[in-house]
């Protein structure tokens, strides 16, 4: 592939947004164009960001549009060499006919089934199936912030049988105003909860079950896991093997990071754009290492964690970069994703390894 890669993005909702920003940082990537359904102030926004603006089907018209409107989606599905479906849950498989007979590459998200792909993807995890592969879906928020820490452990064979509690936001914070429960929790009452199954679409031999349930906030998702190992670790282990692992940063109630909206606080103090956390960020002084077993608390930010992936993903359908190392560095210099929010790295191992 000669120049940069040509993306476009079908759907400018939380996902696609975010996809277009992140993908207009690479140096290897472009943003061909952004689809949209309803004509609202999110897609005029992406208009004074200067990104193309397309139908997000052939049939929709509006009459009249203060943005200049390109072209329906099969205009801008002949102008990319991949296509960031981000449409909403459940809608994205219909347009894979399309993008299969333009002969173009395609990205789904996490609210489609693995099967429509064959290939579930967490960079860090399984880079390598994705290259040069026609379709890829890159997994859930949820799917996602699992896989990382499981994998930090996985490698190293120290999964004996992992079990995880999610509590899951309630809504997405542009649309609070429609959604959402007030003072209470919902559990669901299916176990495994989807996400279980779905880390094996990712991490295929792991042991993991999963229960979950939704809460009244909507900054993100927390998650409880247990983990008996394989063998007795200390807390350093746990603490080396997940700094070691990308996209996963440790924080500290001992800091005043005690809960999901000072961790998004701290994000908006450190000028990330939306308050993004695409980290999964970890409590360190939640984490109880007993003999064979881990207990563990963390962070998923549902609108975020995915995004570098997606960027992943088209780098190895492409074939552009083979190693995934490679590819995830360059994401997370171009995003500034980091290992540490507060303090460098050498002084957190000093302290982690003498405590
Ligand atoms: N939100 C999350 O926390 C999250 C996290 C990880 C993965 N995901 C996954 O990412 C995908 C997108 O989710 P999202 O949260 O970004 O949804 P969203 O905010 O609702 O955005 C979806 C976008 O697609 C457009 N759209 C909807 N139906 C369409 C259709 N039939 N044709 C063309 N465009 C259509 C929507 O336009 P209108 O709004 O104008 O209809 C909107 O711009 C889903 O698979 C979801 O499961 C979501």
């Amino acid at each position: 592939m000669s120049g940069k890669i040509k993306v476009g993005i079908n759907g400018y909702g939380v996902i696609g947004k975010r996809v277009a920003d992140a993908v207009s940082l690479q140096d290897d990537m472009a943003v061909i164009g952004v689809t949209f359904n309803h004509f609202d102030y999110r897609i005029q926004a992406a208009a004074v960001k200067g990104y193309p603006i397309y139908y997000g089907s052939n049939s929709l018209k509006i009459t009249e549009s203060a943005v200049h409107i390109s072209g329906g989606l099969d205009d801008l599905i002949k102008k990319v060499d991949v296509m960031v479906d981000c449409t909403a849950r459940g809608a994205a498989a219909a347009n894979k006919p399309a993008y299969k007979k333009a002969g173009i590459k395609a990205i789904f998200q996490g609210g489609e089934n693995h099967e429509l792909t064959g290939v579930s993807f967490v960079a860090q995890v399984n880079y390598a199936e994705a290259i040069n592969q026609q379709f890829v879906r890159v997994v859930s928020c949820n799917t996602t912030g699992l896989c990382r820490v499981m994998s930090a452990f996985h490698r190293h064979d120290w999964v004996k049988k992992a079990r995880a509690v999610l509590m899951r936001r309630a809504t997405d914070p542009w649309e609070s105003h429609k959604a959402g429960m007030v003072n209470t929790m919902v559990p669901e009452m299916k176990v495994p909860s989807h996400q279980g199954p779905d880390v094996r679409s990712v991490l295929k031999d792991l042991n993991i079950v999963t229960m979950a349930g939704t809460a009244s906030h909507n900054l993100g998702h927390l998650h409880y896991a247990m983990i008996e190992t394989t063998r007795s670790l200390s807390k350093v282990d746990v603490c080396r093997a997940l700094r070691e692992e990308p996209r996963i940063a440790l924080v500290r109630a001992q800091d005043g990071i005690v809960a999901l909206n000072s961790v998004i606080e701290l994000m908006r103090d450190l000028g990330r754009p939306r308050n993004d956390l695409w980290e999964v960020a970890v409590w360190e002084d939640g984490l109880t290492v007993s003999e064979d077993e881990i207990y563990m608390v963390f962070m998923v930010h549902n609108e975020a964690i995915t995004v570098p992936e997606t960027i992943d993903a088209i780098r190895a359908m492409t074939g552009i970069e083979s190693d995934g190392r490679k590819s995830i560095e360059k994401t997370d210099r171009a995003l500034g994703i980091t290992k540490e929010f507060l303090r460098g790295i050498e002084h957190q191992k000093a302290t982690s390894i003498s405590r």
